[in-house]
């Protein structure tokens, strides 16, 4: 059993191997399937979560080392969709089939919480997107 703060709720979950990625533990035992799974090996950016206000790739990243932390899901970064980031998205309607946004939004999210600015903030993003909406992203990060 780990305890596991996200998005500011404390949960119990009942994983019995601490190696599980905290990826699966989200999606399935959470219900958080905002966090996708695109490669498992850290190449792809999708399941990008920020843990401890860092941008981590919740696919390699053990929900023992998780515990205790302070993890954000794309849908812990606003109640509303208000979030700087989610506005930009929107703004410049970026997602095309949608399945790799979450995690590019956390990207982003996570580089302004880490005090970069402007075009720091694009090359902080190193997301796949296979249906290229990498110049939608630019448009978007512009706007932050
Ligand atoms: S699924 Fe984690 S980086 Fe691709
Ligand atoms: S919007 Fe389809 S993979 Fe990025």
């Amino acid at each position: 059993m780990y305890t596991l703060n996200v998005n500011g709720t404390t949960y119990q979950a009942n994983v019995s191997d601490g190696a599980t990625p905290l990826l699966w533990v989200l999606r399935d035992i959470l219900g958080l399937t905002g966090t996708k799974y695109g490669c498992g090996i850290e190449v792809c950016g999708a399941c990008t979560v920020l843990i401890d206000g860092q941008r981590e790739h919740s696919c390699v990243y053990d929900v023992s080392s998780a515990a205790g932390k302070r993890i954000v899901t794309v849908e812990g970064l606003s109640p509303d969709n208000s979030h700087p980031v989610q506005q930009a998205w929107q703004g410049c309607q970026v997602p095309q089939c949608g399945y790799c946004q979450s995690g590019m939004i956390m990207a982003a999210a996570g580089a302004i919480q880490a005090g970069h600015r402007g075009p720091e903030i694009l090359s902080e993003i190193k997301n796949l997107c296979v249906c290229g909406t990498y110049q939608r992203v630019r448009d978007a990060v512009q706007k932050l």
